[in-house]
């Protein structure tokens, strides 16, 4: 009889107890964090968040993106248009960093950042003064910085007696001509150039490099945009010639080239020059890739008169305004912006880390010796323009490069509007 009464007062606290831990499940507080990219690079933000939650307790629901920066964009702004407290923190592509703050979505750092002493110099402070302050509040941290690279096959310039990368656009072509001439009796895919060419944010990124290498870019006047310039004709033709005239960039350019598709034809061993960003470097020596220690990097050519250029990109992380737990969500902005997690993206993806410290960690350097010169691109590297409305001017600028890559329309024609078309827009956000 005892023992069942023991019985009964033991349920009673079982449920009790069950009770309990499901209402504290119920009001966890949970961090929700949008991130995109690569699917190596999900897998690796699954594993840092393993560890952020073992570490401190706090749970984290990771949202996936899409690789591509546009799409990433829409998805976030539709949830900070309409107020909603998830996701709280999220990655952003220093290119629409401007438009978020003029906004108003996201939350000033600087209480949080400030106790827990982010001096000044930490991160690179070009950068952090371009993307992450505004109007004199700190908005956001930079998790890794971006800039365009020349990918080489080592093996393949040296077999062809040739003993260094291109400076010039003009010596590229030349190189690729010779070699790809050769390949193409045995691999009739092979070419001699792969870059961004597809209608999306990353053909401006390219369009930039070929542009500002020729004194060229999208300028300013006072209010007037200059787009419509001979320096931008020359370089758009020459993007054009690189697939049309000259052959050395397959026709698919146009139509489907982004970072992922161009990486993967490389790794494939059916290119003798990629333009990529630093992430490709990273996979290009994985196990599985065909170029696996075939591949040199570089800085990307110039126009005979001008000098090397590679876009800024990068990606930012910052909280949202409307997150109900900023607090939890500054310890986690400050767990993947400190030196170790700094050090882990550099060693184990490859990217190049917003802290400047991690530069020259020994073990970064051993495993990444082009790490020490790239250091020097970054901080050169040409931003976009850091207007609200970027987005739109660089939207019109895709598609008619684009059609000019596609041969539909003359460079002299696609600039021509383009510039009336981006003048409105200017006009407009005045
Ligand atoms: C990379 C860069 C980003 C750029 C994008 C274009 O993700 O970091 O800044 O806008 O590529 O595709």
């Amino acid at each position: 009889m005892k023992c069942v009464r023991l019985c009964q007062i033991l349920v009673f606290f079982l449920i009790i107890i069950t009770l309990l831990a499901g209402c504290a499940r119920k009001d966890e507080k949970v961090v929700t964090f949008s991130v995109g990219g690569a699917p190596n690079e999900l897998e690796f933000w699954e594993v840092l968040i393993t560890q952020f939650e073992d570490q401190t307790g706090i749970k984290v629901d990771i949202l996936r993106q899409p690789t591509d920066t546009d799409q990433r964009r829409q998805g976030l702004v539709i949830s900070l248009k309409s107020k909603k407290s998830n996701p709280d923190v999220f990655l952003m592509d220093v290119a629409w960093i401007a438009q978020f703050a003029a906004s108003n979505w996201l939350a000033g750092l600087d209480d949080y950042a400030g106790e827990d002493s982010i001096g000044r110099g930490v991160f690179f402070e070009k950068v952090m003064d371009l993307a992450d302050r505004y109007k004199g509040a700190l908005i956001a941290l930079p998790v890794y910085i971006d800039g365009g690279l020349l990918y080489y096959r080592k093996d393949l310039l040296e077999k062809y007696g040739i003993k260094a990368p291109p400076e010039t656009w003009k010596e590229l072509i030349e190189y690729s001509l010779r070699i790809q001439g050769d390949i193409r009796k045995t691999n009739p895919d092979f070419y001699g150039f792969v870059w961004q060419g597809a209608q999306y944010e990353g053909l401006v990124c390219n369009f930039l490099e070929f542009a500002v290498s020729n004194e060229g870019g999208i300028n300013f006047e006072g209010d007037k945009i200059l787009l419509n310039t001979p320096e931008n004709i020359e370089a758009v033709k020459l993007m054009n010639e690189l697939i049309t005239k000259y052959k050395i960039s397959p026709p698919s350019t146009f139509t489907e080239m982004k970072e992922e598709e161009v990486r993967a034809y490389f790794e494939l061993g059916n290119a003798l020059f990629e333009r990529n960003w630093p992430y490709a470097w990273s996979l290009h020596q994985h196990q599985d890739s065909l170029v696996r220690d075939k591949v040199g990097i570089a800085k990307l050519p110039h126009f005979k008169s001008g000098k090397s250029v590679s876009t800024l990109g990068g990606w930012h992380i910052g909280i949202s305004k409307y997150s109900d737990v900023k607090g939890l969500s500054w310890e986690f902005v400050k767990f993947v912006t400190s030196y170790n997690i700094q050090k882990r993206l550099a060693m184990e993806l490859g990217w190049n880390p917003g802290r400047v410290d991690v530069y020259g960690d020994r073990d970064v350097l051993g495993k990444l010796p082009h790490f020490a010169g790239l250091r020097n691109v970054f901080e050169n590297a040409h931003p976009r323009p850091l207007l609200p409305y970027y987005t739109q001017i660089s939207e019109v600028l895709q598609r008619y490069i684009n059609a000019v890559l596609a041969g539909a329309l003359s460079p002299e024609a696609a600039l021509l509007v383009a510039e009336k078309e981006a003048q409105k827009i200017v006009e407009r956000y005045k």
